[in-house]
Parts: structure tokens; C-alpha cells; sequence
């Protein structure tokens, strides 16, 4: 990262549970390196994500660029207030697709859209 991009700085943002998650980013790039406690809960998140459809996955939850081991790289998400109807569509999409926990503190807006950053 550093010889790439010289201007690389992370912090140590959220911690949930399962996953520390760092935010890694430069004037032009932000990601979220998410550490699992474990590499059983990276690997549960990637089945999740993969089994979402194509065609409205990335709409409706943040990329994963990649997984491996404890480690996972997702697309940088803002934390802000999640409006009612967004949390009820997100829900309902959630739904459609087997995920549950859907809420707000697993929403967050990315690209200027609310989306999924975490789910079972
Ligand atoms: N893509 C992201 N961008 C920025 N912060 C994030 C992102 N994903 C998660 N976070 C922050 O890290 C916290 C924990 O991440 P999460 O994936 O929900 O882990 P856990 O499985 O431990 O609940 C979230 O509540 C949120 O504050
Ligand atoms: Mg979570």
C-alpha cells in the first residue's frame, strides 16, 4: 500500500463483535479492511455476499473487493443517520434474499446511497 500510495493512512474505526474494521485510505481511495476474529467469519460474510444477485447486490450492499483468511477488503461506507424508509427497503430486500440484521448500525451510506455493509 505504502509504495503504491505514499499518502496511505488507516485509523481503527468500528468494532464489532466479530470484526475490527479499519478504514485505509489516501486523498483518492477509501476502503474498510474488516479483521475478523476469526477466518470462519469472514468466510460466513462471502457466502452471504456471493449468494446475493448479481444484478442488485452492489445497489444494495457494499463491494467486497476481496476475502481471504481473518482479512476482507470492503468498499468505505459513512456513518449517518439512516432514514426510516431506507432501513424498510433495505429490510424488505434483505428479506427477499435470506438476510437477517438488518439495521441501522449495518447500513451505512455508500457512493451517496444507503446501503448494506453487514449481514447473517
Ligand atoms: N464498509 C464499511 N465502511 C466503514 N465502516 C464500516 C464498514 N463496515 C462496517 N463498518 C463499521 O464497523 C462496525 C463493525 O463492522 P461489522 O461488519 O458490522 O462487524 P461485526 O460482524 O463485528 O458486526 C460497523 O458497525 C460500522 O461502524
Ligand atoms: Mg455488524
Amino acid at each position: 500500500m505504502r509504495i503504491l500510495y505514499p499518502e496511505t493512512k488507516y485509523e481503527e474505526r468500528g468494532k464489532g463483535y466479530f470484526k475490527n474494521v479499519f478504514i485505509i485510505h489516501n486523498d483518492k481511495r477509501w476502503f474498510a479492511l474488516k479483521i475478523g476474529r476469526d477466518p470462519q467469519h469472514i468466510r460466513k460474510d462471502m457466502n452471504t455476499y456471493n449468494k446475493l444477485p448479481l444484478k442488485t447486490r452492489n445497489r444494495n450492499y457494499a463491494k467486497i473487493y476481496w476475502a481471504k483468511d481473518i482479512f476482507m477488503l470492503q468498499k468505505w461506507g459513512e456513518k449517518v443517520e439512516v432514514p426510516r424508509d431506507e432501513v424498510k427497503r433495505l429490510k424488505k430486500w434483505g428479506k427477499e434474499h435470506g438476510l437477517t440484521d438488518i439495521r441501522p448500525a449495518n447500513i451505512m451510506r455508500v457512493d451517496g446511497r444507503f446501503k448494506i455493509v453487514d449481514a447473517e
